[in-house]
């Protein structure tokens, strides 16, 4: 991990209502960040570690010898907000990455991803990465939107995965309902033994999908979208449930432990 490095906006643009493409170009060493991890970004004025803002990797590519990161947010607060009106060439404070990423199997014949919202961040990234490491990965990507003029990393999704099946709340485009709903009507075309799902989104979808798969002997693991202070195991705002091997409840803090659990671990409020 880096402790704390430049990053400089090499580009910024509003991609859908609301949602930005920020584009960096940091140190080499974040060639390594895996799909799941994250990066602390701050503004290089501030000095506090709690102005820092957690945002998902959307993907790391070089060009030369340089190396570029792309971050894909929603603004929801006035941090995302003060950083989508950045333009090229600020500087930022970027450390990361951070946290544990999902864990590529390279024997899974069929990958599904399913995303709700901002939640496809790093499942864009982990199908960017199947798609590079395995010979013709057959990846399936359920998303999930409110609507259809805000359906984030559709562009991309299209691109990299075999098929993408989309549900809207509103039923604009697509599935009308939710994308668990979507996803349970296909689950039992789904073998355990060559399925790999791979999900992140809001906490309802993701007990949703619990739910869903508590009888099915497919693996899953999910990242969760915490509130995040530090990133490195220190402010413990991050903590979660999980059931550990022992059946225990146990508090794990999901910045260093996480953000991606297998889902079968995660407790989630009712
Ligand atoms: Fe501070 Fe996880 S964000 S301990």
């Amino acid at each position: 991990m880096n402790p704390d490095t430049v990053a400089i906006i090499f580009s910024q643009r509003e991609m859908i209502r609301g949602h930005f493409l920020m584009t960096l170009q940091v140190p080499i060493s974040f060639r390594k960040s895996l799909p799941g991890q994250f990066v602390m970004i701050r503004m290089e004025s501030d000095h506090g570690p709690f102005l820092s803002r957690p945002l998902s990797i959307s993907s790391v590519y070089s060009k030369g010898n340089e190396t570029f990161m792309e971050l894909l947010y929603k603004v929801v607060g006035k941090g995302t907000k003060l950083f989508s009106r950045l333009k090229e060439g600020t500087a930022l404070r970027a450390a990361g990455p951070l946290g544990k990423g999902f864990d590529l199997s390279p024997s899974s014949r069929k990958i599904i991803l399913i995303a709700g919202g901002i939640g496809v961040v790093p499942l864009a990234f982990l199908a960017q990465r199947c798609r590079e490491r395995f010979p013709d990965p057959d990846i399936i990507c359920y998303l999930g939107a409110g609507e259809a003029g805000v359906i984030p990393g559709l562009e991309r999704l299209e691109q990299v995965c075999s098929e993408v099946k989309i549900s809207t709340d509103d039923g604009s485009r697509g599935y009308h309902g939710t994308v668990t709903e979507l996803f349970r009507q296909d689950l039992g075309c789904y073998n355990g033994d060559d399925v790999r799902i791979y999900s992140c989104g809001p906490r309802s979808m993701l007990r949703s999908l619990q739910t869903l798969l508590q009888d099915q002997p497919i693996a899953c693991q999910v990242s969760l979208e915490e509130r995040m202070a530090c990133g490195i195991g220190a402010c413990l705002g991050c903590v979660v449930r999980t059931r550990g091997d022992d059946g225990e409840e146990k508090l794990v803090r999901a910045c260093t432990e996480g953000p991606v659990f297998d889902i079968k671990r995660v407790i989630f409020e009712a």
